[in-house]
């Protein structure tokens, strides 16, 4: 896959791209990020990039010219190519958005800066919006890097076998099941028996009520669309009748 990034700051992705799975992924060629300086495509002598806003009000506002001239250089003859504008206004983004973006063989990212971009940039170039969340950050930057770990850790071969991103959480629709290493305590604290136990279906289960447990007290609204067999629907609702949700 690859993944043109459109910013006025691409120092910032150094650290995050330089690392770990992120890294290897690019090394072993099945990631390929490039970054692009939107300020390459202004063609004044200040290389200006945003300015007032028409009708009053604070803040500046990203220029329509540079960054429609960037992303129809980046994009090319690839029409087809999803450009996606990082905004608090896109749709929000989750494990499903993360999984339909993963099967595009390429994306363009434009990150906004500022109070926001020219609403004619929304009108030419962008098919897409995404939000990271309903809060507000500086600028599209960080916004742009959680996508591109989110979707990278998809494509086939970029985690090991061995960590394969189907029992995540959010990939079943349910928070995941806790954890435990060695030791087999620590300051008093136990690991459950059943994992101890090397029986495998009943470890299976165990981990599934878990799952079950956990989303019911932290994310009850993941449940109504999750999938449940019919023992695991009793056990939900034996949890609904003991425990109540954690508050928040
Ligand atoms: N830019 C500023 N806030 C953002 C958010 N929540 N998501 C994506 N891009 C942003």
């Amino acid at each position: 896959m690859q993944i043109d990034v459109l910013t006025l700051f691409p120092a910032m992705f150094e650290g995050p791209l330089t690392e770990s799975i992120l890294k290897r992924a690019q090394e072993k060629e099945l990631l390929t990020i490039r970054l692009h300086d939107i300020r390459g495509y202004t063609n004044d002598k200040h290389h200006s990039v945003d300015d007032t806003p028409y009708g009053g009000g604070g803040g500046m506002v990203m220029m329509p010219g540079p960054l429609i001239e960037a992303v129809e250089a980046v994009r090319g003859e690839e029409e087809q190519t999803p450009v996606i504008l990082l905004t608090p206004q896109g749709r929000v983004f989750s494990q499903k958005v993360a999984q339909e973006l993963a099967a595009h063989p390429r994306l363009i990212l434009v990150c906004g800066r500022y109070e926001g971009v020219d609403e004619r940039v929304r009108q030419s170039v962008v098919t897409d919006q995404i939000s990271i969340g309903d809060y507000v950050i500086t600028g599209g930057e960080l916004a742009a890097m959680i996508l591109i770990d989110a979707i990278s850790r998809l494509i086939p071969g970029v985690l090991g076998a061995r960590w394969a991103a189907e029992e995540d959480s959010h990939a079943m629709g349910l928070l995941e099941y806790p954890h435990y290493t060695r030791p087999p305590v620590f300051r008093d604290m136990p690991v459950p028996d059943v994992l101890l136990s090397g029986d495998h279906a009943v470890i299976q289960t165990w981990r599934r009520r878990e799952a079950i447990r956990r989303t019911w007290q932290r994310r009850p609204d993941l449940l109504l669309t999750a999938e449940l067999t019919e023992a695991e629907r009793w056990f939900l609702a034996e949890l609904a009748e003991t425990d109540a949700p954690l508050p928040g």
